[in-house]
């Protein structure tokens, strides 16, 4: 018997058909300026989705806190109203506190150690840390060191008694400072060269291209390169979302974030030595370069803080991430 084909059907049908030609919307949303390597990174993400993915998926990108910012980003997330964002791994507090690992300061010796941390069993097994809350990690991608900046010049650890200093929405970052006599304020960072310039605070922590793509060396005199800590991201979807999307789609989508990981990740060292020399050749700032001796004395008054988070980040996270330095440290 043939089958019927009735007129409800045939609407069914095509009405099915258009909902599916409707392409997928990803709004990106991130905190930074679009020079630097998460700029950078969403542009290329949404340059190489729309050029393999025509009319499948479209990408938006919102830079510089233009519709979400750290204060209501990750709870957007959570709730689908944005589809990715790449926060510092020090703004997950509130969903994992294993992630803390990458703000103990003095961990990771530079870069590579960062790069190789991420790469193994338990770098990888971070990324899925936060599935519970509906948060899937897809990648890291790399900014850079931080370096410590300040109304004056800081060579010991006594030089930051009593500044206070901004920081991220980290226990850890608040704990390294506390080390060292100084109180801390969490601030935006859409906020912070504002409290910069108008000294609410006197000091912050960033890696060279958020200094110079927001202008901070032209309000705080001195840069130290302690190179302390690392600031990098995690580029995040929203569980639901992200496993929702018809599978040959994510897999090319997949395959795409790893080809702007790699470019973030090679661009991100290059782009923090050209802004640091940016910086150097703009005047306004005094770079000072740590003798072995005035870092190790950094180290030495900063590392109590591994000890302190040790329950909570747990000792294997800890030790992983000490064995990715050339020179293993106690
Ligand atoms: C960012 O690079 O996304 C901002 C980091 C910060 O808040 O300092």
């Amino acid at each position: 018997m043939k089958p019927i084909i009735t007129l409800a059907g045939l609407m069914l049908a095509l009405t099915a058909t258009v909902v599916e030609a409707e392409p997928i919307v990803i709004k990106f949303a991130h905190v930074v300026a679009e020079e630097t390597p998460k700029g950078k990174g969403a542009l290329l993400f949404k340059r190489l989705v729309e050029e393999r993915l025509p009319g499948q998926v479209t990408v938006e990108v919102y830079p510089n806190s233009t519709l979400y910012g750290d204060a209501d980003e990750l709870d957007a997330l959570s709730k689908n109203e944005v589809q990715l964002l790449a926060p510092s791994l020090a703004k997950f507090e509130q969903y994992t506190k294993q992630v803390q690992v990458f703000d103990l300061p003095f961990l990771f010796d530079d870069l590579d150690a960062v790069n190789r941390f991420q790469k193994r069993a338990k770098g990888r097994q971070l990324l899925r840390s936060m599935e519970k809350e509906n948060i899937t990690g897809l990648a890291y991608w790399h900014n850079g060191m931080k370096q410590l900046s300040a109304t004056k010049a800081l060579r010991l650890p006594s030089d930051a008694n009593g500044l206070a200093f901004r920081i991220q929405p980290s226990a850890v970052l608040e704990s390294q400072f506390a080390q060292v006599g100084a109180p801390t304020k969490k601030i935006a960072f859409a906020d912070v060269f504002a409290s910069l310039q108008n000294g609410t605070v006197q000091g912050a922590e960033n890696p060279w291209s958020n200094i110079y793509s927001k202008n901070m060396h032209t309000v705080q005199p001195y840069i130290t390169e302690s190179n302390h800590g690392v600031l990098d991201y995690m580029l995040v979807s929203n569980t639901r979302f992200w496993y929702g999307i018809p599978h040959s789609i994510r897999t090319e989508l997949e395959g795409i974030i790893n080809e702007v990981t790699y470019a973030v990740n090679r661009a991100a060292e290059e782009a923090n030595q050209a802004h640091r020399e940016r910086i150097r050749q703009a005047g306004t700032s005094q770079i000072i370069e740590l003798t072995a001796a005035e870092r190790e004395a950094w180290r030495e008054a900063m590392r109590p803080v591994w000890k302190e988070f040790e329950p909570v980040i747990g000792a294997d996270i800890i030790k992983a991430a000490q064995t990715v330095n050339r020179k293993q440290r106690d």
